[in-house]
């Protein structure tokens, strides 16, 4: 067989000219593998005489060593490369200093609605929702406030606009977070347990109201759910939210459309110098309203009221927020002013849990 050195030199070549691992495989199934030039040439062995055989496949097969052992070398040495660059790429100089905290904090609201949501989430209550912009029918009529009915009125509602000659009844800014109630139910029927976070808006603006607040509203229907149950997820709800070992509520008569019977709650408290302490002293603040879902509600939301009955209550957020972070104006939460948030706000990688502590 002829001089093997121009073959030999054309695969070393191809081989230390191909570019990554993909060329190199190529470049071995072109000379070593089944077809592959070496391997074919190795086949033509049989055809030749003893003599040449034995030289020849000498030859042959020393080649194929080298150009297998060329592969191999270059491939690894593409592979290598390929890691330097990705090193010097992706280089890291852990000698930085750490990223400084981030400028924006958890807005006092929105850390509170957390806390609110882990407690009775961890009491088996889900979360549900409802439009800001509500019916007429959800935020009042099924929820037992008929149209003449005065608190109506008291709610200094915020209506939408009608086009000209539409006669329907106004959709308006939800007033409070009981409809929700209503929607919960007709999705969901009964057993349920929800509350329900949001925003509500009522015509109102001084040191203790603006137009925009936000309200919890729970609700737990069954079949034996009874008022005292209603008190006991009330107190553990605010000896959780205020982290002390002993609240006292008190439950004053009230009236709401939607409950019967109905209770105002209010916590001991005292403000001795100045400083709002919960859970003792010779002080009550009002923090929420409550009672007994009115069976015309349970009706409206197309649930039997002779097989079930439960609780509903309704909380203001902002209030809550000011009594446990000491905040006095309600105002100072809509106003947007970076120092007062900073001074406040809470870390944006802190999420209230019961178990890993409400603020940690
Ligand atoms: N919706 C009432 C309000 O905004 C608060 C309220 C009172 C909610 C009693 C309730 C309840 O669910 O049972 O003034």
């Amino acid at each position: 067989m002829d001089d093997l050195t121009p073959l030999r030199q054309l695969w070393l070549d191809r081989i230390n000219t191909a570019a990554d691992p993909a060329a190199i495989e190529e470049v071995r199934l072109a000379a070593l593998g089944k077809k592959g030039e070496i391997s074919l040439k190795m086949r033509e062995l049989g055809k030749m005489t003893p003599e040449e055989r034995q030289t020849t496949g000498r030859k042959l097969n020393e080649l194929r060593d080298e150009i297998d052992a060329a592969l191999r070398a270059r491939k690894i040495s593409l592979e290598d490369a390929a890691l330097e660059a990705r090193l010097a790429e992706e280089w890291l100089d852990v000698t930085l200093p750490g990223r400084p905290r981030p400028q924006g904090t958890i807005h006092p609201i929105s850390q509170v609605t957390d806390e609110i949501t882990a407690i009775f989430a961890d009491m088996g209550f889900a979360v549900a929702e409802g439009p800001q912009v509500e019916s007429d029918w959800y935020n009042f009529d099924a929820l037992n406030i008929a149209p003449e009915h005065p608190a109506r009125q008291e709610h200094d509602t915020f209506f939408m606009h009608r086009a000209e000659g539409d006669d329907r009844p106004p959709h308006v800014l939800r007033t409070h977070t009981s409809p929700v109630q209503i929607r919960a139910m007709q999705e969901q029927g009964a057993p349920i347990r929800v509350i329900a976070p949001g925003r509500v808006y009522r015509m109102d603006m001084d040191q203790t109201h603006t137009p925009m607040f936000h309200q919890i509203e729970g609700l737990a229907i069954g079949r034996d759910i009874s008022m005292a149950q209603l008190k006991w997820t009330l107190e553990e709800f605010c000896r959780a939210f205020f982290e002390v070992d002993e609240v006292e509520l008190r439950f004053r008569a009230s009236h709401f459309p939607f409950t019967e019977p109905s209770a105002e709650v209010d916590i001991r408290c005292s403000w001795d110098g100045g400083q709002l302490k919960v859970g003792q002293g010779n002080s009550w603040l009002e923090i929420l309203g409550s009672g007994m879902v009115h069976p015309k509600v349970l009706q409206a939301a197309g649930i039997d009221a002779d097989e079930w009955q439960g609780f509903a209550f309704g909380l203001g957020i902002d209030r809550l927020a000011m009594l446990k972070y000491g905040i006095p104006d309600l105002r100072a939460f809509f106003e947007s002013d970076l120092r007062w948030l900073r001074h406040y706000g809470f870390a944006a990688g802190d999420v209230p849990s019961l178990s890993g502590g409400l603020t940690a």
